[in-house]
Parts: C-alpha cells; sequence; structure tokens
C-alpha cells in the first residue's frame, strides 16, 4: 500500500500534459489539449487532456481520469506500478509494502519461466534441446526470448514451492489445473516454452509447443488472466520495440518459430499476433512504435486471408502496409532455413504496398467479384487520413480500374465510415450541480455552509456529496472514484467542456436549488395536508410556500439555467 499523502503529492506534482504527450500528439485547443484518442478507433480527435485539473476523457469512448488511470489504461499497469512510475519521473521515493493485486501471477510466471529454462538446460531437457536443434533454433542467439522446456514427468510445483510460490498463485497464473487437489495437473507438459512479455519486460503468460505431433493441441497458450489478454498482446514486440522504433518499420509474422528463426538471423524488428488474427488492440500497438508495418505471413491461402484482414485494421491506424508474399507451400521460418537469410530480406525488401496486394489476390473473375473487390478497396483508401498519400491512391486506384476519381469519391461518401456521433446524454441540474462544485472546489468553504446531502434528490449525487463532505480537499477524482460509472462520465464530461460558471453564479444556482427542492418538499406537505382535511397545517405549509416564492424572486434570474442538453 501506499500512503495517501504520497499519492496526492504524487497526482499534484505530475503534469498530465507532459505525460500524455510521451505517447500521443496533444493539440491545444482552447484551454484543453486534443487528440485522436489512444483507447478507441476514431477519425476525428474527441480525446481531451485538461492540464489544470489534472484530468483526460474521451467524449467517444467515455473514458477519463487522471494521470495514474491513464497510464493503467494505456501501459495496463496496475495502480501500485502507475504511482511508482510517475513518482520515479519526479524523483519522489515511495515505499510500498503489500498489496500488489498482480503481483502473485507476475511471480508464479517469473518462477516458472526459470523452472522452464532450467529444465531446458539440463539433463531432463534434452528433448527440448534436440528439437531446438532438428529446427535450426540457436538458444544462445535468443538468449532474451528466455525459452524453455516443459517436462513431461513436470516439477513446476515442487519447485515453485522451494521458491516460496503458492499452488494457488500457480492456478492463477493457468499453471496447474486445480489449487487443492494433492494431484493437480500442470498445464504445460512435454513442451517447448516460450515465454511472453509484456512491454515492461514482465511475464505475463507462456506459448507451448507439443514436441511429440501426438500431443495436441500444437499450440497452447496460458488462458487468459487478470494479467494476460490475447488480443491484447505482440510476441516479441517487447524484445524488439528498439529495433522496430529505429528502422520506423514493423515486420509481423504469424507464429512463434517464424519471429525466432527470423530473429537469430539479424531479422530484428518483428512482431507476431499470438495465433489468432489480429485485433484493433495489436494494429494500435503497433502503431505506436513504427510508421510502416510489412506482413510477412504463411504463403498459403489463410496467410493470405489474414493479410487482407489485417490491412484494413492497419490502414486504420494509419501505417504504410506493404505485404511480402512468399511461396504457397512455406511460412517465414522455413523459407529462410531453406533459401537463406538474404533471399527473404530480399524478398522483404520488395514487398508490395497493400494495393497491390489486394488487387493480385483478390483475382476477380467476375463483374461482380470485381465490383466487389473495388468497394473494398476504396473503403480501405478511405480511411488514409495523410492528404497526400490518400491522393496517391485515390489517383492510382481510379487509373487501375478506370473509375473517375468523383465517381470514387462519391462512393466513399457513401461507405464513409464517419465516428459515430457522441451521444450526448442528458444532465440533470443536480449532476451539472455536483461538476461545477468539483470545478470550483476553492470555494467548497463556503458552498457546504449553503448546501445539505438532503438538497439532492438524486441518491448518487447524494453520496457524492456526503463523500466531498467528509473530506479536507475536493480530489475531483477521489471523489469520482466511487460514484457510478454514468455519473462520473458525466461529471468529467461537463468538466472537461471546461464550462465554467463565475462563484457568484454558482452561489446563485445553489441557493434556487435548494429552493426548488424546498418548494417540492412543502407542495408535498400542502397535498398531504389536503387529503387529511386538516386546515391548519394546510394554512401554515401555504404561508410557507408564499414566503418561499417571496425570497425566490431575490434570486438573481440570470442564474445559471440548470437544465441543460450536453
Ligand atoms: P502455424 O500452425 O502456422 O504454426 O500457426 P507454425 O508457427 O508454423 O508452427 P510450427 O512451425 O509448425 O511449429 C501459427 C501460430 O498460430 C498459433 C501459434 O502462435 C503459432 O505460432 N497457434 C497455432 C496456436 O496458438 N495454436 C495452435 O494450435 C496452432
Ligand atoms: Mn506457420
Amino acid at each position: 500500500m501506499i500512503e495517501k499523502e504520497k499519492i496526492e503529492e504524487i497526482k499534484r506534482q505530475t503534469d498530465i500534459v507532459g505525460l500524455v504527450s510521451q505517447y500521443i500528439q496533444l493539440k491545444k485547443v482552447g484551454k484543453n489539449y486534443r487528440a485522436l484518442c489512444p483507447f478507441h478507433l476514431e477519425k476525428t480527435p474527441s480525446f481531451y487532456v485538461n492540464s489544470e485539473k489534472g484530468i483526460f476523457y474521451c467524449f467517444g469512448c467515455k473514458k477519463g481520469g487522471n494521470a495514474i488511470n491513464f497510464l493503467m489504461e494505456y501501459e495496463k499497469m496496475d495502480f501500485p506500478t502507475a504511482v511508482k512510475l510517475l513518482a520515479k519521473n519526479l524523483g519522489i521515493e515511495i515505499e510500498t509494502t503489500k498489496g500488489l493485486k498482480y503481483k502473485e501471477i507476475y511471480e508464479a510466471n517469473e518462477i516458472a519461466c526459470q523452472f522452464y529454462a532450467l529444465c531446458l538446460s539440463k539433463n531432463i531437457g534434452k528433448r527440448g534441446r534436440n528439437y531446438l536443434a532438428k529446427r535450426n533454433i540457436d538458444i544462445e542467439k535468443l538468449q532474451d526470448f528466455q525459452l524453455g522446456y516443459a517436462p513431461l514427468s513436470g516439477g513446476l510445483v515442487t519447485y515453485a514451492r522451494q521458491n516460496g510460490v503458492s499452488k494457488q498463485a500457480l492456478f492463477t497464473a493457468g499453471l496447474i489445473s486445480q489449487s487443492t487437489s494433492s494431484r493437480s495437473l500442470e498445464a504445460f507438459r512435454d513442451r517447448l516454452i516460450f515465454p511472453i512479455l509484456n512491454l515492461s519486460g514482465r511475464i505475463i503468460g507462456f506459448g507451448g509447443r507439443s514436441i511429440d505431433d501426438q500431443n495436441r493441441p500444437k499450440y497452447l497458450n496460458s488462458p487468459e488472466t487478470p494479467i494476460f489478454k490475447k488480443g491484447d498482446i505482440l510476441y516479441g514486440l517487447y524484445q524488439a520495440k528498439k529495433a522496430i522504433r529505429t528502422k520506423n518499420e514493423a515486420i509481423l509474422v504469424e507464429g512463434y518459430f517464424d519471429l525466432l528463426s527470423l530473429f537469430q538471423q539479424g531479422i530484428d524488428n518483428l512482431c507476431a499476433p499470438l495465433g489468432t488474427s489480429l485485433t484493433e488492440k495489436q494494429a494500435m500497438l503497433i502503431s505506436r512504435f513504427a510508421k510502416k508495418v510489412n506482413i510477412l505471413f504463411d504463403g498459403d491461402l489463410s496467410g493470405m486471408k489474414a493479410a487482407l484482414r489485417a490491412i484494413g485494421l492497419l490502414i486504420n491506424v494509419q501505417v504504410d502496409v506493404f505485404v511480402t508474399s512468399l511461396p504457397e507451400d512455406t511460412d517465414p521460418d522455413r523459407f529462410i532455413n531453406e533459401s537463406g537469410a538474404d533471399v527473404l530480406k530480399e524478398a522483404i525488401k520488395s514487398a508490395t504496398d497493400f494495393f497491390h496486394f489486394y488487387k493480385k489476390m483478390s483475382k476477380p473473375e467476375t463483374v461482380e467479384q470485381e465490383v466487389v473487390l473495388i468497394k473494398d478497396l476504396i473503403q480501405i483508401i478511405g480511411n488514409i487520413h495523410d492528404p497526400i498519400r490518400f491522393d496517391r491512391y485515390l489517383k492510382y486506384a481510379s487509373h487501375v480500374f478506370d473509375i473517375p476519381v468523383e465517381t470514387i469519391k462519391k462512393a466513399m461518401r457513401r461507405t464513409d465510415v464517419t465516428d459515430k456521433p457522441v451521444a450526448r446524454a442528458k444532465t440533470t441540474a443536480e449532476e451539472w450541480l455536483i461538476a461545477m462544485i468539483l470545478n470550483l472546489r476553492e470555494h467548497f468553504a463556503q458552498i457546504k455552509s449553503i448546501l445539505v446531502p438532503e438538497d439532492f434528490s438524486e441518491p448518487g449525487v447524494r453520496r457524492l456529496y456526503k463523500q466531498l463532505l467528509m473530506g479536507e480537499d475536493i480530489d475531483i477524482d477521489d471523489a469520482l472514484a466511487s460514484a457510478d460509472q454514468n455519473l462520473r462520465q458525466k461529471v468529467y464530461s461537463i468538466i472537461m467542456r471546461g464550462e465554467s460558471v463565475s462563484k457568484e453564479a454558482l452561489l446563485e444556482s445553489i441557493k434556487r436549488h435548494k429552493s426548488s427542492i424546498e418548494e417540492t418538499r412543502i407542495r408535498t406537505k400542502i397535498s398531504e395536508a389536503r387529503t387529511k382535511g386538516d386546515d391548519a397545517a394546510l394554512t401554515k405549509y401555504q404561508k410557507e410556500h408564499k414566503a418561499l416564492k417571496q425570497k425566490m424572486l431575490h434570486i438573481k434570474k440570470d442564474s445559471v439555467a440548470l437544465d441543460r442538453e450536453l
């Protein structure tokens, strides 16, 4: 646990604009900074950062929060790790005692990785070493990949216990089948082990290839755990990211062996999706490291189809896409072993742009098939942001298919996948009020003296206000952390819109709100008295009502309108 005060200090000192700028390019607009949202795909920017309040918010996907939340989301870190990273950037020392949510799984994976690597180096791992030799893999050149071997006879549970890792932890990490039974089965047996690392170099899961072909499946991956989601990560990216950045190009392969075979021969800007077709997340991930992606999939039909699918996803994240085609019966691993690294490097260098590849692969035989092809390509081209590249491909498509540019543009407008309009949720007066209170926190002392929790009729808002009353200072995200999702999003969005009001206007609005709540209360009383026929009470409340009306006349009419559409 990290002390609350320390976290406060770190939040206060962190410059959120500086932090976010390390990852995406922000542009100043008014009081805020804006960018294309890194958390969902969009064509027009709806991701905002407010420096003064230390928060970000995306009007499209509604993700929002402070610098810590940003890191957690972007770097897939847990809370303590994100805090520690910010602290490190600021040169603040922090001590943690315990309580890392994912620590246990990371530790289990770490120990398992040690165990498998140890096995590979010992007598028991001879099968693994022989298999690697047969496939021409030189472990010496691939130290960064921490390859291992899981023996048929197991041994992980014992090794883990000796190293202080419980069966429960192994189970949570997906490494054994049961946490309690004495005969818990180890997930990986007689398999070559490929540890899968996240971008911080920590082991989040494993892939294992069976050595005995009878042993199915050929490849087994760790199950999804809180730290491992197959579609969110690319194998090899941690080891290759430097090379990918330097070359500003990533080569995308399909399999573990493709990646390792090429890597050991000096082709080092590689990464691979983990046995699924490329996901949006993975495409986004690559785009953070390189401007250009070269797809180098298996030469068979399924490799080709996977490449066609990947093209669209990669164009959407604005990278330049090229495809290297291999002969039909081979994959990069086999190709480099049979034809040599130089031939493969040549092939990679002469990769075709996505347009040619698409056209070549589709081989339309009927007019109808040609129409489909043209439409697919037009859609892909329509998603290119770079105006020059867009223009080139547009003209090119026009030339190749003999269709006037204007016609293509017209078709694009029709198929154009514009961003979904941002849903504009109706904001209630109370939601708006609480957002403004958070926004003008420096006047909280005064607001406190006027407003009581009962002045809010919406339970969520009332709870939030109560919580504010309990604290000393208002901290926007602390306050919102426990608010429900919907309220949280609305408040962030109101604050981010920078709708600010003066203190006076806010106080007037508060008074008006108080009065209207009061009026509702009195009205209820009046109708109750009427039903009961209690004339004394009726007169009393009618008097109160009149007095209240009188009072309300003095509240400035020009105080802020509370019912608004945001
Ligand atoms: P391939 O079947 O092309 O395997 O699957 P490969 O890499 O050529 O394997 P070798 O050369 O026969 O050993 C490509 C990738 O798909 C995933 C793995 O990541 C594999 O490297 N895969 C494949 C699985 O996850 N599970 C499977 O059963 C098969
Ligand atoms: Mn393959």
